[in-house]
């Protein structure tokens, strides 16, 4: 899989993807993420990419003419499944969309700034709207990040075990059970004997009820009226 991630602030996406997962995946040739700075497609001095609102109000707007101008050379040299572009008023991110966005090819994502995109960006360009949650941030960079981390994480070989994704919360539209370590009694608080007993059985059956009790005080809305599971499930060979 490849992602290229257009921003005006470059810099901001170096650590996400350079530390353990995200730096391993690439390391190890399963995911190549490629970030491209806006300003290099701007055409003035300045490298402005960005304008006033026509209309008036405040904020600057990202104009159109450097992002067509990234967009047309990425597309140029590979096709894309999707051009996503991060904003608080997208499709909100699940784990289903993760699911189903880690079985493509080739993802563009273009991250928001300043008060927005110009308009004819989106309609024209972006296939894919999609915001983090209901809260606004200063930019869709780490939107951006905490999508190509959702995604990157499903991949077939990044994760050591290839099955602790699949038992991640939300992947069968249940949160996860608690987890225990050692010791198994920290100042008289005891792990619960099930977990002690070797039976694999019992602690399958254990872990399902907890998850399920757990969903149930925590996330009901999980159980209600066309709630979402995990959907498509990472690493099928589904594209
Ligand atoms: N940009 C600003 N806020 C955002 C959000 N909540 N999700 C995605 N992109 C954003």
């Amino acid at each position: 899989m490849r992602i290229d991630i257009i921003t005006v602030l470059p810099r901001l996406l170096d650590s996400p993807f350079s530390h353990s997962i995200l730096k391993r995946a690439q390391d190890k040739g399963l995911v190549e993420v490629v970030v491209h700075d806006l300003r290099d497609y701007s055409t003035n001095k300045q490298k402005s990419v960005d304008d006033y609102a026509y209309g008036g109000g405040a904020g600057m707007v990202l104009q159109i003419e450097p992002v067509s101008r990234c967009i047309e050379h990425l597309r140029a040299q590979r096709t894309y499944n999707e051009t996503i572009y991060m904003s608080p008023d997208g499709e909100t991110l699940s784990q289903g969309m993760a699911n189903e966005l880690s079985l493509k090819q080739n993802l563009l994502i273009l991250c928001g700034h300043y008060k927005g995109v110009d308009e004819r960006v989106r309609q024209h360009f972006i296939s894919r709207e999609i915001s983090i949650g209901d809260y606004v941030l200063s930019g869709g960079e780490l939107a951006a990040a905490v999508l190509a981390d959702s995604i990157i994480r499903l991949l077939p070989g990044v994760l050591n075990d290839e099955t602790s994704a699949l038992s991640d919360s939300f992947q069968d539209g249940l949160l996860a059970p608690p987890v225990y370590s050692r010791p198994a009694d920290f100042r008289g608080w005891k792990v619960p004997e099930v977990l002690l007993s070797g039976h694999e059985g019992k602690i399958e059956a254990w872990r399902h009820q907890q998850a399920v009790e757990r969903t149930q005080q925590r996330r009901p809305d999980l159980f209600g009226e066309g709630a979402e599971s995990g959907g498509t499930k990472p690493g099928s060979t589904e594209s």
